[in-house]
C-alpha cells in the first residue's frame, strides 16, 4: 500500500529548505521545519513570513489560508522532533560530509517505514543513502527554485532504491502540483546538468568583459525568450550554491564546462552570494529581495 505522507520533515531553511516547507504546507501536509539553533529557525520562519505575505498581499492567498498554512509548521531546532515523519526532506548546505553524518542521525530517529529524501543538486545520492542502515529507502528529491512557483521535481532513484519508495515519492509529487521525472544518480541529474554548463559560460562572457552584465541577460531574456537572464539566474541561485555544484559537477565529469570561473569564487568569498546576501552580480534593495536598485 502506497505511504501516506501526512507529517513530513524538512531540515535545512535556507532558500530551497523553506520554499520546500511552503510547498508542503500550501498542500495540507504538516510539516516539522528543523534548522540547526534557535536564530537560523527564526531566519527560516522568516522567509516563509515574507513569501506567504507577498502571495497574501498579490491576493493570491487569503488571511484564513496563510494563517492555516502556518499552523500546519512546527519550527524546531531539534532533529528529535522528526520521530513522527513519514519523510524527510533534506535541504542542508551542499557539503557530502554534512548530509553523510545527517542521513546516519536520522536513521536512528525516524521510523522504519519512513522514506528519507535529499534536495541536492549534485552530489551523489547513493554515498548519502550508504551513510544509512538501510539505503532502500533513500531517495533524491530535488525542487526547483523557486519551489513554491516551479512545478518540477526530480526523483532520483539509486540502484539500491526500492521501487515502492521512489513510486511514492513520484505520487507525492503529483499530489503537490508537480511534474515529477525518476532520473539516475549522475551529477546534475537532468536539469542542472544541462543549465550549468550555459550559466558557467555566462559568467565567463562577463568575467572576461566581452559584454555587459545586462546585455548578457537581455540577450537571453529578450532574444531568447528565458524568463531571467544567466547572471540574475545565479544571483537566485546564490553564488555559493552555484559553485557547489560546478565544482562536484566539474569533479565528477572532467567536463571544462562547469570548471567554475574564478570570478564566482572570489565573489563568494567577498560575501556577494546574490539575493540572498543582498548583492551578487547585481545589488538588491536587502538581502533577500528581488529589487534591483
Ligand atoms: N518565492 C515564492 N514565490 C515567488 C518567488 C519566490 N522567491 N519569486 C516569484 N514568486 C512568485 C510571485 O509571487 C508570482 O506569483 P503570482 O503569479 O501567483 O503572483 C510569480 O512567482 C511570478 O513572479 P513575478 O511576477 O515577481 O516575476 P516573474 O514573472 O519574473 O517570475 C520567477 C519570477 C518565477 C523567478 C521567473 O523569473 C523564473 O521562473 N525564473 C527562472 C527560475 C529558474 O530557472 N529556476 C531554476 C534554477 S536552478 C535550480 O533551482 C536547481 C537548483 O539545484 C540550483
Amino acid at each position: 500500500m502506497a505511504r501516506e505522507f501526512s507529517k513530513v520533515g524538512v531540515i535545512g531553511l535556507g532558500t530551497m529548505g523553506a520554499g520546500i516547507v511552503e510547498v508542503f504546507a500550501r498542500n495540507g501536509i504538516d510539516v516539522v521545519a528543523v534548522e540547526v539553533d534557535e536564530a537560523a529557525v527564526e531566519r527560516g520562519r522568516g522567509v516563509l513570513e515574507h513569501s506567504t505575505g507577498r502571495a497574501v498581499s498579490r491576493g493570491k492567498l487569503s488571511e484564513q489560508d496563510q494563517a492555516a498554512l502556518h499552523s500546519r509548521v512546527q519550527f524546531t531546532a531539534s532533529l528529535d522532533d522528526l520521530a513522527e515523519c513519514q519523510l524527510v526532506v533534506e535541504a542542508v548546505p551542499e557539503q557530502l560530509e554534512l548530509k553523510k553524518e545527517l542521513f546516519g542521525k536520522l536513521d536512528t530517529i525516524v521510523g522504519p517505514e519512513a522514506v528519507l529524501a535529499t534536495n541536492t543538486s549534485s552530489l551523489s545520492v547513493t554515498e548519502i543513502a550508504v551513510a544509512t542502515g538501510n539505503p532502500k529507502r533513500v531517495v533524491g528529491m530535488h525542487f526547483f527554485n523557486p519551489a513554491p512557483v516551479l512545478q518540477f521535481v526530480e526523483v532520483i532513484r539509486t540502484v539500491v532504491t526500492e521501487d515502492e519508495v521512489f513510486e511514492d515519492v513520484k505520487a507525492l509529487a503529483i499530489r503537490l502540483g508537480k511534474q515529477p521525472v525518476i532520473v539516475g544518480d549522475k551529477a546534475g541529474f537532468i536539469a542542472n546538468a544541462l543549465l550549468f554548463g550555459y550559466l558557467n559560460h555566462a559568467v565567463s562572457m562577463f568575467e572576461s568583459r566581452y559584454a555587459s552584465r545586462e546585455d548578457i541577460d537581455a540577450a537571453m531574456r529578450l532574444g531568447c525568450g528565458y524568463p531571467m537572464g544567466p547572471l540574475a539566474l545565479m544571483d537566485l541561485i546564490g553564488l555559493d550554491t552555484a559553485y557547489e555544484i560546478l565544482d562536484t559537477m566539474y569533479k565528477q565529469g572532467r567536463d571544462r564546462l562547469h570548471a567554475p570561473s574564478p570570478v564566482i569564487k572570489q565573489m563568494v568569498s567577498a560575501g556577494l552570494k546574490g539575493r540572498k546576501s543582498g548583492r551578487g552580480f547585481y545589488t538588491y534593495a536587502e538581502p533577500g529581495s528581488s529589487q534591483v536598485v
